[in-house]
């Protein structure tokens, strides 16, 4: 049997007590039903880097450490001030330096190396993510002509932001190494499809000669969903638990949640700002909503976070100063983790969800908010018409994040919406969700990767997507 190797910037490693991410959950199926290896960083920084193996069943985790170097120039340098920022359509805040792109290429050579010895020739290979955009052109420079497809999970922004990016020339059309790329949207597949279209001529997006070997790399849609019905248990169970029951018991009146990494894609200032403008377009409400802002600090070594983290502290503490009563706050500010248990009762208990990021690749926590709702009473989304899942969610209230005015009506919507109302588009929505269920999503990719049958059709279907839209 095929082994899968997955390779991934974050491996979760099975311990006792750790939280599954959303890429675990993504994998969880193709985990259970394959052999796999997962290989990537452990998250440790050292000296004198070590490779360590766990195994788990026919599972192993093979982590290795990076060097102080590594983690400047490859995590924080090149993936997350380059990369990052530009997937998101912020060329503003892009900060390129030659220096962190060759530690770039160096890490992925690196895991190449790591990878490389390990392989027969019929492992399958599946590589996740903008950290790793090179590594199968490094793996075909070492003579490898295993099947290899990458998943990328943050958006792929249009051509015209891709080219603005330096040495695009040398880092895009690696992709061309692998067999497959897959996107969450076919916005994301089209603007790929474009940009080789644009900068390579490539007549068709089907395929691309590719050194001496003409090797055909196609391009598919795999939008990542969740395990919807356990997540509804989940959430049901939790109503039970001490942490959403004191939750419920000290909201007075309504609840609206937003739970997102402090990262400035998520458009956390922006939704402050509409609250703001909800409160006072809308005093009826004063006293009787309360918003809660759960927030996670992330790469705080980053300066666009830390003063992001700023930002957000200034905007919450004015919000409070100036609509709070002695008995009431208008909203809750939290830099804890949750636990994904922990967060599914949270949602059940908000009537609102505010997920409205300015650019997300997809977005799981719009996905776990209509899982999490009690259909007879659900609670409703107000969702970013430019995250990923909009695609599929389109019967949320739909947002432009950068209009404050609108999004501060949605949330009024949102809040006084009548019964009827919000179990017809939970009703449709919950339906998006299980015709996209994450159980199968492994194994779409991966069946897509082994076999070129449809490539033709997708390759239609793609083309016909982007006359359509272009
Ligand atoms: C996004 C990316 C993931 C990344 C996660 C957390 O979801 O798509 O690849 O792991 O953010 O970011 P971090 O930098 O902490 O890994």
């Amino acid at each position: 049997m095929a082994r899968i190797f997955i390779i991934s910037n974050r491996v979760a490693v099975p311990k006792a007590g750790l939280q599954p991410g959303g890429l675990e959950v993504a994998l969880k199926a193709t985990l259970k039903k394959h052999p796999c290896v997962w290989l990537g960083w452990s998250g440790e920084l050292s000296d004198t880097p070590r490779t360590q193996t766990f195994t788990k069943g026919r599972n192993a985790y093979v982590v290795t450490d990076l060097g102080q170097e590594d983690f400047e120039e490859y995590y924080n340098g090149f993936a997350n001030r380059v990369l990052w920022p530009i997937f998101h359509y912020r060329l503003d805040l892009a900060e390129f330096s030659r220096r962190d792109l060759s530690g770039y290429l160096r890490v992925n050579n690196k895991f190449a190396d790591e990878l490389a010895p390990m392989l027969k020739p019929d492992d399958v290979i599946w590589v996740h993510d903008y950290h790793l955009i090179p590594l199968a052109k490094a793996l075909r420079d070492k003579g490898l002509n295993n099947r290899i497809g990458f998943f990328l999970h943050i958006p792929l922004p249009p051509p015209e932001i891709l080219t603005a990016m330096p040495n695009h020339e040398r880092l895009i059309p690696a992709l061309g190494a692998y067999d497959l790329v897959g996107f969450q949207t076919d916005g994301g597949a089209a603007n790929f499809a474009r940009y080789l279209a644009k900068e390579l001529g490539t007549p068709s997006h089907l395929s691309m000669a590719l050194g001496s070997g003409a090797r055909a790399m196609r391009i598919g849609t795999f939008p990542v969903g969740i395990e919807t019905r356990e997540f509804t248990r989940a959430a049901a169970r939790a109503m039970r638990t001490q942490m959403v029951t004191q939750l419920r018991e000290s909201i007075p009146g309504a609840l609206m949640i937003g739970v997102d990494r402090l990262d400035y894609s998520k458009g956390i200032p922006a939704r402050l700002e509409a609250y703001e403008r909800f409160l006072t377009a809308y005093p009826q409400w004063h006293g009787k909503v309360t918003y809660l802002q759960i927030t996670p600090k992330s790469r705080s070594q980053i300066k666009e976070y830390s003063q992001m983290a700023q930002a957000v502290n200034a905007l919450a503490g004015r919000i409070n100063g100036t609509y709070s009563h002695a008995s009431w706050t208008p909203m809750r500010y939290v830099n804890r983790p949750y636990s994904r248990a922990a967060l599914a009762g949270f949602y059940r208990v908000a009537k609102v969800g505010l997920v409205t990021p300015l650019r997300d690749g997809m977005n799981l926590v719009a996905k776990e908010y209509v899982a999490a709702q009690d259909p007879e009473d659900p609670g409703v989304l107000v969702l970013s018409r430019f995250a990923g899942a909009a695609d599929e969610l389109g019967a949320a209230l739909l947002v432009n994040p950068y209009d404050p005015d609108s999004t501060a009506a949605a949330m009024a919507r949102a809040i006084d919406m009548p019964l009827a109302e919000r179990r017809k588009r939970h009703a449709e929505l919950y339906d998006a969700l299980l015709r996209n269920d994450i159980a199968d999503w492994g194994d779409r990719f991966l069946a897509a990767l082994m076999g070129p049958e449809n490539g033709e059709a997708q390759g239609e279907a793609l083309n016909a997507f982007i006359a359509r839209r272009y």
